[in-house]
């Protein structure tokens, strides 16, 4: 049985995993992750086999600190500085020149390396036990929703992880905010659980990518992705569909009117935190009613309401 509770004598066990070149997935305060040692090749193939992901999708390194964290990179803008000192350990996601200690199969031979210092205090454990910096990306196989508690990995991913360490629903539930730099200003490759606000008020306002029109800046960063087995429709708050017991329903903050297949609301509050934290528990509760269609509500789309958008136009793809 891979799942085990994230207790401390686990967590050892996981970090020696680690350290013999296994796979272990576990809690990070946005999603689970799939990781292995970061500083070896061959670890780090495993993942993209368990997960089913393309070679060309580079992995995020994850560092128990902003000191460790900063060593991976070769250079560090100013700007880059500020944002580490004020948001690491936390979901926020640095693309920065590369390190030479860093892996091809890593960067997917790019030149940059997405690192994050997660403020999860069993990865932070779980790293720091490892003394190396952990490759992980989201713990689902490729293009499918992402996991938010152990039993979406064991669903998703069986027993192709060694070690499965279940540290309950992650609490921010979208994944880290991703941000480059480009001439000295930050720019958004992925929204998610830091929102870009926050980030422009350190770093000063954010830049367009220069990529458009060219393969996108993040190559993960699909149009689809994140997607649930059913299909996903968004619709305006206002203007629900009529109600059939053949669909799904997301809402954000109300309760939709009539008999659905399963409904789900993000908010009763409308707070948009709390909307992000529950959005893919939701989904996969929606995937698993067994509706071939789910309505999914639009949300403000400032704050967490950008990554929860911006997953759900993916999922929608
Ligand atoms: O919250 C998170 O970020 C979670 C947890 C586990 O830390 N991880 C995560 O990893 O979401 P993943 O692999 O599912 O998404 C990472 C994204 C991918 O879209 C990948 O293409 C992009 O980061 N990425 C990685 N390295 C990059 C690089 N050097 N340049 C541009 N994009 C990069
Ligand atoms: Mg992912």
């Amino acid at each position: 049985m891979p799942t085990i509770k994230a207790t401390a004598s686990n967590i050892r066990k996981a970090a020696a995993a680690l350290k013999a070149g296994g796979v272990v997935a576990f809690p990070t305060e946005t999603v689970y992750g799939l990781g292995a040692d970061g500083l070896d090749p061959r670890a780090c193939a495993r993942i993209f086999e368990i997960k089913g992901r393309p070679r060309f999708d580079p992995l995020i390194l994850h560092e128990c600190s902003a000191a460790r964290g900063r060593r991976l990179f070769a250079r560090v803008p100013a700007a880059a500085g500020k944002l580490m000192r004020k948001f690491w350990p936390g979901p926020l996601t640095l693309v920065l020149p590369k390190s030479k200690a860093v892996p091809d199969i890593v960067t997917s031979g790019l030149k940059t390396v997405a690192v994050r210092v997660p403020s999860g205090r069993h990865a932070l454990a779980l790293i720091r036990a490892a003394g190396r910096p952990v490759a992980a990306p989201s713990a689902n196989r490729f293009g499918r929703l992402s996991p938010v508690t152990a039993a979406h990995v064991a669903r998703q991913l069986g027993d192709g992880p060694d070690i499965i360490l279940d540290g309950g629903k992650t609490p921010i539930g979208v994944e880290s905010t991703i941000i480059t730099f480009e001439g000295g200003r930050p720019v958004l490759l992925r929204p998610g659980g830091l929102p870009l606000e926050e980030i422009e008020r350190v770093a000063g306002p954010a830049a367009a990518p220069a990529g458009r029109g060219k393969k996108p800046l993040a190559p993960g960063c699909l149009k689809k992705h994140y997607a649930p087995q059913a299909r996903l429709k968004i619709v305006d708050p206002g203007a629900a569909p009529k109600p059939s017991r053949k669909a799904a329903y997301l809402a954000f903050s109300r309760r939709p009117a009539g008999r659905w297949a399963a409904v789900k609301v993000l908010s009763r509050k409308g707070d948009l935190r709390e909307a992000a934290a529950n959005l893919f528990k939701a989904l996969h509760r929606l995937e698993g009613s067994g509706a071939a269609l789910i309505y999914a509500e639009k949300v403000p789309p400032h704050g967490l309401g950008r990554a929860i958008m911006d997953r759900l136009r993916r999922a929608a793809a």
